[in-house]
C-alpha cells in the first residue's frame, strides 16, 4: 500500500504533469528578473509598461457606487453580458444572445467552469500540442483523460490526426486560434474539415464531441488578417475568451463563455455552467470589472505596435543566423535554439539578463519563446546579447568548424 500524502493523490498526479512549468514560475534564475534592473523581460506575456490610461479610468469610473448592490454577490450582470454582446458584434460581427454569454474571471476558470460542466471520469479530452501549459492540468482536474495531438508541420491543425485519435470516450476537443505559443491562426478550410470531423464522430458515437474554443487572442492578428472564430463550423462549440491579452493587463481577472445561438440544448447547459461557476470556487469576476466591462471592452493595446515589435524582432534575429517563422497572431515568437538544450540556452540567456521561455516548457523542445510585450528599449538592447548568445552557441556546438 502506498504510504499516505497529505495532499489528495488526484492533485498529486496534476502537479507532476506541472513540472515543466512549475519550476520556472519560481526559480531564482526567472524570479530574479523582477529585481534586475537590466532586465529584458520575454518570460510570459506580462505588461513591462505602464497599464493602458483607458483601462484605469474605466476602473476609477466603475469604483464609485451607484446602489446599495453596487459591490453586491455578482454572477453575469446583465450590463456586462449586453457590453459582450455588443462587443462581439463590432469586432467579430457574430450575434449572441446575452442569456448565453457567461462571465468568467478569465479564460483560465472559463476552460475549468466548461470542462467541469461536461466531462464525466474515463472522458478523453484532445488538446493540441504544443499546448498552452495548463490544458492538461485542467483536464486532469476535471476528472478526464488527456490526449494529445500534435500540429502539422506548419503549424495547422492537423485534422487527419485529430480524426485518428477519436474514440467513443471522446468528449471534448480544445483548441486554441491564434495560437499560443506558435502564433498560427487556423484557416476555415481547416476548421471546417475539423468541423465535419467532429459532426460525424458524434453521429457515430451517439453522443456530442464539444469544441472548446479558446480565442484569447483572437484580438491580437497582424497584417490586417482576418480572424476566423473555430466555433463558426461547429455548433456544439464554447468560444471562450479572456480580455487579459487585448487589454495586458492578466492580473484584472474578467473573461466570458458564450454559446453560439446555434448550439442545441442551450437551456441544459446554461443551467450547467451556472452550476459549474458556483463549484468552481465562485469563478465570476468581480463586482468592479464587471461595471467596467462596457468600457474595457472598447479598449485594446495597440496591435500595429505590437507588429513593429514582431517585425523588429523576427529581422534582427534572422540577420544574426536565428531561425524564427512570422507569428500571424498572438504576442509570441518561437525561435530554434541554437544549442540544442533549450533550458541550456535560456540559463545562458538569463545570465546576460535575457529571460525567455525554454521550448521544452510548450512541449518545444529545441525552441524557446520570447514574449513580444517587452519595450522597444529591451527589444534593441537585446539583440546584441542575442547575437553573443549566438556566437558563443556556435562555438559551442562545433568548435572545430569554428577554428578551422
Ligand atoms: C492560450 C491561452 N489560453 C488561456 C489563457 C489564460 O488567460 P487568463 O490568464 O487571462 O485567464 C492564456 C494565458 O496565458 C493563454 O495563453
Amino acid at each position: 500500500m502506498n504510504p499516505p500524502t497529505r495532499i489528495s493523490r488526484r492533485l498529486a498526479v496534476i502537479q507532476s504533469r506541472l513540472a515543466p512549468i512549475l519550476p520556472i514560475l519560481s526559480d531564482p534564475l526567472f524570479t530574479g528578473r523582477l529585481e534586475d534592473p537590466l532586465a529584458c523581460d520575454f518570460l510570459f506575456g506580462n505588461p513591462q509598461e505602464m497599464p493602458l490610461s483607458g483601462f484605469v479610468e474605466a476602473l476609477q469610473r466603475a469604483v464609485t457606487p451607484q446602489s446599495k448592490d453596487w459591490f453586491a454577490y455578482k454572477m453575469s450582470e446583465p450590463e456586462a453580458r449586453r457590453a459582450v454582446a455588443v462587443g462581439l458584434r463590432a469586432w467579430r460581427g457574430i450575434d449572441v444572445l446575452p442569456e448565453d454569454i457567461f462571465l468568467t474571471n478569465g479564460a483560465f476558470a472559463g476552460l475549468a467552469v466548461v470542462l467541469n460542466a461536461l466531462v464525466d471520469p474515463g472522458d478523453e479530452v484532445i488538446f493540441i500540442s504544443p499546448p498552452w501549459f495548463f490544458y492538461e492540468a485542467l483536464i486532469l482536474n476535471a476528472g478526464g483523460e488527456p490526449v494529445r495531438v500534435r500540429v502539422a508541420a506548419d503549424y495547422n491543425l492537423d485534422p487527419d490526426a485529430i480524426a485518428a485519435s477519436l474514440t467513443p470516450r471522446t468528449r471534448a476537443l480544445i483548441i486554441n486560434s491564434p495560437n499560443n505559443p506558435t502564433g498560427r491562426v487556423y484557416p476555415p478550410e481547416t476548421l471546417a474539415r475539423l468541423g465535419e470531423i467532429l459532426s460525424t464522430a458524434s453521429a457515430r458515437n451517439g453522443r456530442t464531441i464539444y469544441l472548446l474554443s479558446d480565442e484569447a487572442y483572437s484580438r491580437i492578428v497582424y497584417d490586417d488578417r482576418k480572424f476566423t472564430s473555430p466555433t463558426t463550423f461547429y455548433p456544439d462549440s464554447f468560444l471562450i475568451y479572456t480580455y487579459g491579452k487585448t487589454l495586458l493587463t492578466p492580473g484584472q481577472r474578467v473573461g466570458y463563455i458564450v454559446l453560439p445561438p446555434e448550439m442545441p440544448d442551450r437551456e441544459a447547459l446554461r443551467e450547467a455552467l451556472f452550476a459549474s461557476q458556483l463549484l468552481t470556487g465562485y469563478a465570476w469576476p468581480n463586482a468592479l470589472l464587471q461595471h467596467a466591462l462596457p468600457d474595457l471592452d472598447r479598449l485594446s493595446i495597440d496591435i500595429r505596435h505590437l507588429q513593429r515589435k514582431r517585425d523588429r524582432m523576427v529581422g534582427a534575429l534572422r540577420e544574426i543566423g536565428y531561425e524564427v517563422h512570422v507569428p500571424e497572431g498572438t504576442f509570441y515568437l518561437l525561435p530554434r535554439s541554437p544549442l540544442p538544450d533549450d533550458l541550456e540556452l535560456v540559463r545562458r540567456l538569463a545570465a546576460r539578463h535575457i529571460y525567455c521561455l525554454p521550448g521544452t516548457a510548450v512541449e518545444m523542445p529545441g525552441f524557446f519563446r520570447i514574449s513580444l510585450t517587452a519595450t522597444d528599449e529591451m527589444i534593441e538592447r537585446s539583440i546584441p546579447e542575442f547575437a553573443a548568445m549566438f556566437e558563443e552557441a556556435r562555438q559551442r556546438v562545433s568548435p572545430a568548424r569554428v577554428e578551422a
